[in-house]
């Protein structure tokens, strides 16, 4: 896995991994926390918006994590040039 667009996609896949990861834990505390969560963003991120995304998160943070777990077995299965 030496090809510099192997370790661009490892990087971009890591990258929006966490990210989604971020935004679980905000949306999290904007349930948990709500009032404090929507002072901090100036109102921004309501209660009913923090579960919205919440919520919606699980599906693409699913495909993100078994594409990150995943990625050398995919890798070997779908990129490795045959000798
Ligand atoms: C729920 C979150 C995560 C879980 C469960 C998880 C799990 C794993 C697992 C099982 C591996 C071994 C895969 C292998 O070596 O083939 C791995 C490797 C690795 N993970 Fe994660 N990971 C998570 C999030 C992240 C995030 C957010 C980053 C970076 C920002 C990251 C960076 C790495 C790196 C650098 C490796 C070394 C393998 C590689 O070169 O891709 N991980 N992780």
């Amino acid at each position: 896995m030496k090809n510099k667009w192997t370790k661009a996609l490892r990087i971009t896949i890591q990258t929006v991994l966490l990210v989604l990861l971020i935004l679980y834990g905000i949306s999290g505390y904007g349930i948990t926390e709500s009032r404090t969560v929507e002072m901090l963003t100036l109102g921004m991120l309501s209660k009913p918006l923090a579960f919205q995304v919440h919520e919606n998160l699980v599906i693409p943070f699913v495909i993100f994590l078994l594409l990150h777990i995943f990625f050398r077995p995919l890798y070997g299965l779908f990129c490795k040039t045959k000798k």
